[in-house]
């Protein structure tokens, strides 16, 4: 289609505004390097810690306010509230001899101190407007103090739930975690780094760190080259694609070289392939932790991270002290000292740190803004729109707010574990838990009556590990059979049960991978004597991974999933366990029926074997099914949607034409509710093995009891391409498999061809 002229001409303008900004930039970052010496430019890529206010790693860096004075600081994190930030800074303006402005830095994950859910929930509502929205409310607080680096969006594909640190990530999928990731950069960014609300995100961890071996924190990682394009790459790009502004490296090794040091990935992939025109960064000593990886020493690692294009070293303070000594032993060439220099000054450049070192200091806004009451609806909204109904009977849920409860559980009366790992600036006092949103939802009629019934573990070792950032598992002093016959006779006198259970905050995120991804003993035990009194039982489980609630849940009359859910998470379960809000959320990682199936996900291809029960060699494990427990897609309503009118503007798809696949969504139950409809499609003969299933295309649509809409999509020739062997992005002709519904399993089905 032709443009018009005037659009045309809009768009010229607009590219001759963007040169001249660039121009202006580039004319002040050549006079100001200019006048730095070697070891000022060091010192812009060095970020560091002081480690008084937010400790997130063992390593933390002393004689900051000398370091700074001296110019050998480029940025610091963990420096938390206006005024620390504003001493900081000063040092670094008014005592540095160049006065360059510092950058603040933090790992504002998921919301800055109006926290929401994890970022695996904030995931499983699939609202991308919503997700988005949300990381503007983040920069919005963080900004006002003081911050202007958000390490966020964590977009790691990971099919691993024994890997901790999925809890930060958006789940298995590429399509839909590449969606986040774009609706994240975005909502951090927002129009431009220039305004006062908005920061540099950094999409981490590049790259493949969710596919470390056995799942097991900071792990080796080995796959082929198809597999990362196809599968685990996506987010990455989406969010370069996106214009994030700043990349963190990965702890792994990428096909045997560290990702810190890896020039194949850092230049050759990211920035000549992908374009991406920002700064990078490197984990938090994984520059130095290439000694470990046994890349030769601290001087030698250095060299190759630069090389291979890390630009910011973040707390092994390596290249402080080894760069000058490489570049005057030409083993650095002065070029790359130079890149890394310039993309850091970008960086405080584009946020206006130049104009103004304390715009993102403002105490005012922040007494306004920060954990305004708005914000929290937002917390509120977006944690309804993460729970998962994964199994109901239909008739328990909504509780009747007329109805007498017997809450239990030790996640129940609880306000520190449902902030989640990294919510480095949440305050458990200003959140609310399960019990204090039930009394503020259910008001005078609902008759409620707690007991803690069992510890979140009887191991005093998990206990230890999940207390490392404060008291997260309280082991009572009472033994467990008095707290059990208390939970079992409130549940007896009581309509109905509610049984809040789970893993504390820091049995997940970094550093917490576990070998068993069951509920605790403790609670297992607790839900059995519940199910015994033959009362209906609603499990609520918290955690920040899938568990395996194989033989825990059989019993209940619902399953309601709602993660680490954040500030509002009291609030919020009690709207929807009493019917304000219907659950919508869908899974966006599948939970395996048991460890040994992992990993399981929804993508998986057919194997030359594939199941059939009556093949004793066909690919299957004599224990356990081949499918997860619950798998990617899956979610519950209180109400019902159908599926009907399956329709496609044509069977045969080419590169000029693409089909518009059309689906009739009913809501035939009681209740409004939301649903999300999932387009997949299948490669029926490929030239390399395809999955069984691939997300496409995804909607959320929202309708009153009763109504019905049809929900389209356009699939074109594009959708349905591959990186083949020669990482060539191609479509191959034949047929396809297009399939449309409410979660990855049951689906209607059409086949088309591909000329
Ligand atoms: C290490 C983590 O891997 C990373 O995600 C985080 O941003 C840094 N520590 C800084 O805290």
């Amino acid at each position: 289609m032709k443009k018009p002229l005037f659009v045309t001409l809009l768009f010229v303008v607009a590219l001759m505004q963007l040169n001249a900004q660039d121009q202006k930039m580039n004319a002040f970052i050549n006079a100001l390097m200019a006048k730095m010496t070697v070891d000022e430019k060091v010192g812009q890529l060095n970020l560091i810690t002081p480690g008084s206010d937010i400790p997130t790693g063992s390593v933390v860096s002393s004689n900051v306010e000398k370091k700074i004075a001296e110019g050998n600081v480029g940025g610091l994190f963990g420096v938390i509230g206006p005024d620390k930030v504003k001493q900081a800074q000063d040092i670094a303006v008014k005592q540095s001899r160049l006065k360059i402005p510092l950058l603040f830095g933090s790992d504002v994950i998921h919301g800055h101190k109006t926290i929401f859910p994890i970022p695996l929930g904030i995931s499983c509502s699939w609202d991308t407007a919503l997700i988005r929205y949300s990381a503007s409310v983040a920069a919005n607080e963080a900004t006002a103090d003081g911050l202007n680096w958000a390490f966020s969006p964590m977009v790691d594909i990971a099919r691993d739930p024994r890997w901790g640190r999925v809890s930060e990530g958006s789940g298995e999928d590429p399509f839909l975690g590449s969606a986040i990731a774009t609706a994240m950069v975005k909502g951090y960014q927002g129009k431009s780094l220039a305004d006062k609300n908005t920061l540099l995100a950094c999409v981490k961890h590049f790259a493949l760190y969710g596919a470390s071996e056995g799942g097991r924190d900071y792990n080796s990682v080995d796959m082929s080259k198809m597999k990362m394009f196809n599968e685990y790459l996506p987010p990455y790009k989406a969010a370069v694609d996106a214009g994030v502004a700043t990349v963190m490296s990965s702890f792994n090794d990428v096909e045997g070289v560290p990702a810190t040091g890896n020039k194949w990935l850092l230049t050759d992939l990211l920035r000549t392939k992908w374009g991406f025109k920002g700064m990078l960064v490197s984990d938090y000593t994984s520059i130095g932790e290439m000694v470990n990886h046994r890349q030769g020493d601290i001087a030698e690692v250095s060299i190759q991270a630069i090389k291979a294009g890390m630009d910011m070293d973040m707390v092994t303070e390596a290249y402080l002290g080894t760069l000058k000594k490489s570049l005057q032993q030409k083993k650095v060439a002065i070029a790359d000292l130079d890149r890394a220099c310039r993309l850091v000054l970008e960086a405080k450049y584009k946020l206006g740190l130049f104009d103004d070192p304390y715009r993102y200091i403002d105490a005012a806004r922040a007494a306004k803004e920060v954990l305004s009451e708005s914000n929290r609806t937002v917390a509120r909204k977006i944690a309804r729109e993460s729970f998962v109904l994964l199994q109901s009977d239909y008739k328990t849920l909504p509780l009747k707010k007329s109805s007498s409860i017997a809450l239990i559980g030790p996640l129940a009366n609880d306000r520190s574990n449902m902030l989640g790992t990294w919510a480095v600036s949440g305050d458990p006092q200003k959140s609310v838990s399960v019990l204090e949103g039930m009394r503020n939802v259910g008001g005078n009629t609902l008759k409620i009556q707690y007991a803690k019934g069992a510890n979140i573990t009887d191991d005093p070792n998990l206990a230890r590990q999940a207390n490392v950032f404060g008291m997260r598992v309280e082991i009572d002093k009472r033994h467990p059979d008095e707290m059990l016959q208390e939970a079992v006779s409130l549940a007896r006198q009581s309509d109905v049960v509610v049984a809040v259970v789970g893993e504390a905050s820091e049995m997940s995120g970094e550093a917490a991978s576990r070998s068993d991804i069951t509920l605790p003993a403790s609670e297992q035990k607790l839900l059995k004597a519940l199910y015994a009194t033959g009362k209906p039982v609603v499990v609520v489980i918290m955690s920040g991974r899938p568990l395996v609630l194989t033989g825990s849940i059989e019993g209940a009359a619902a399953v309601l999933q709602t993660w680490h859910a954040g500030i509002e998470a009291g609030n919020a379960i009690a709207d929807v366990l009493l019917g304000d809000a219907n659950p919508s959320g869908k899974l966006s990682m599948s939970f395996p029926y048991s460890v040994g199936q992992i990993p399981v996900y929804y993508s998986q291809k057919r194997t030359g074997r594939p199941i059939d029960p009556n093949n004793k060699f066909s690919t299957k494990y004599l224990d356990a099914p081949n499918e997860a427990l619950f798998s990617f897609g899956h979610g519950l309503s209180y109400t019902n949607f159908v599926y009907s009118d399956f329709r496609l503007s044509s069977n045969q798809l080419s590169k000029q034409q693409s089909i518009q696949v059309e689906v009739t969504l009913t809501n035939s139950g009681k209740y409004d509710g939301a649903e999300v409809v999932q387009l997949y499609t299948l490669d029926k003969v490929r030239s390399v093995t395809p999955p069984e299933k691939e997300l496409k295309g995804f909607q959320k649509i929202y309708l009153k009891a009763g109504e019905s809409k049809k929900v389209s999509f356009t699939l074109t020739e594009e959708m349905l391409r591959f990186y083949n062997p020669s990482l060539q992005f191609v479509s191959e002709p034949g047929e396809f498999t297009v399939m449309v519904g409410g979660n990855s399993k049951d689906l209607l089905v059409r086949d088309i061809v591909l000329k």
